[in-house]
């Protein structure tokens, strides 16, 4: 299926990437796929292990579509995870039931020796077959959102081997060799951009780079590791998938996200403590920004998401703005605190 202009004009979140600002503003959740939802854990269970629900092109379209289904979001995210790209360069990652990734830890230059330079194509062929099924069955006015993780971060659990509180070992790595590092980085650019380009030619219509870690950076190395390797992506992708949006979330970035314009994205993702002042005065007039919801304002429900709402709409809504949460939904928020978010955000009109 081709995405010829008239098409995308009717999806409202692809509308507000290309540059129009909508009356209420399009919604969707970052991992709104996820445990919170029962139907995803019975599939999740029956798929065996977590990275076995990625390469099953069947189920993970089916967890894909489920939150599209309840809650009529306006964005559907491939269900995947950006391990996978380590994963097919010969990095094993495994998911221990309540523990998170395991890799096994890359620690200097010598442990690169052992990657491939390529991505195994036996093992992306999956995720590209399952972005096939889903475009096939999406919803009209659904957009599909395919994505990968910012260099910098998964470095941070390739070079680790695990998810953990400081990213210490890579910080350490990329101070103790900065060359090693930057040899890494590298590698992680190129074979982004061949998953990115891929996702697109199999069905995805907008691409996310998520640098959950981009926070911890100082400056120079926020430019360095962060900046640098995503402004890299993003021209790459230009050249190969044309006229694709780009949605950059570097998380943690703060004032820093006004660096992040110079990576060229057609939209920034906000954390819940981004400064709502700067953020409207300094980059949605140049970009669109999507974010900012707490997701334990979610989790909390009440009057404290209520509040949350209402500044997002307030602070952006008059502006181009995707609704969605500060960082991915957490697994025990209550269903009906979602409910009662995407009603709120449907009823609310720009003045
Ligand atoms: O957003 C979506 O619904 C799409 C799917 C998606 C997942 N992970 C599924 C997932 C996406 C976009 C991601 C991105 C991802 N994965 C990031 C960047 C965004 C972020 O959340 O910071 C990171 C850092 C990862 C790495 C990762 N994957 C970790 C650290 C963990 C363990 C923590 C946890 O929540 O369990 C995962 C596992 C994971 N990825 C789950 C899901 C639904 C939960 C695993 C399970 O079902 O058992």
């Amino acid at each position: 299926m081709t995405s010829d202009r008239t098409s995308r004009v009717e999806k409202p979140l692809l509308a507000v990437l290309q540059g129009q600002s909508q009356a209420s503003p399009p919604i969707w959740m970052m991992r709104q796929a996820g445990r919170y939802l029962p139907e995803y854990r019975k599939v999740r269970e029956a798929a065996g292990s977590f990275m076995e629900l990625c390469f099953n092109p069947e189920l993970a379209a089916e967890v894909t579509l489920q939150p599209l289904r309840r809650f009529g979001f306006d964005g559907a995210i491939l269900f995947s995870d950006i391990l996978v790209v380590p994963h097919a360069l010969g990095q094993t990652v495994t998911f221990e039931v309540g523990e998170g990734p395991r890799l096994e830890g890359l620690v200097d230059r010598l442990g690169l020796g052992r990657l491939a330079s390529r991505l195994d194509e036996a093992v992306v062929q999956p995720v590209y077959e399952t972005v096939r099924r889903v475009r096939q069955d999406l919803p009209p006015g659904v957009t599909f959102l395919g994505f990968c993780g910012a260099p910098w971060t998964v470095a941070t659990y390739m070079v680790a081997g695990r998810g953990g509180d400081d990213q210490a070992a890579a910080r350490m790595f990329a101070y103790r060799d900065p060359e090693g590092f930057q040899l890494l980085i590298d590698r992680l650019v190129e074979t982004s951009i061949d998953y990115l380009a891929g996702q697109v030619a199999a069905g995805v219509e907008v691409v996310q780079i998520f640098d959950t870690w981009a926070g911890v950076l100082p400056d120079a190395e926020f430019r360095r590791w962060s900046v640098e390797p995503i402004a890299r992506i993003v021209g790459g992708l230009r050249q190969r998938a044309p006229g694709v949006p780009v949605i950059v979330f570097p998380k943690g970035a703060g004032s820093r996200l006004a660096w992040m314009l110079e990576a060229g994205p057609d939209a920034v993702g906000l954390d819940w403590a981004a400064d709502a002042a700067f953020v409207s005065r300094e980059i949605q007039p140049r970009v669109a920004v999507q974010g900012h919801i707490d997701p334990l304002a979610l989790k909390a429900g009440g009057a404290a998401l209520d509040g949350a709402v209402d500044a997002a709409l307030a602070a952006f809504g008059d502006g181009r703005y995707i609704f969605n949460l500060g960082h991915g939904i957490q697994p025990d928020t209550p269903i009906a605190h979602v409910e009662q978010m995407v009603a709120r955000v449907r009823a609310w009109r720009r003045a």
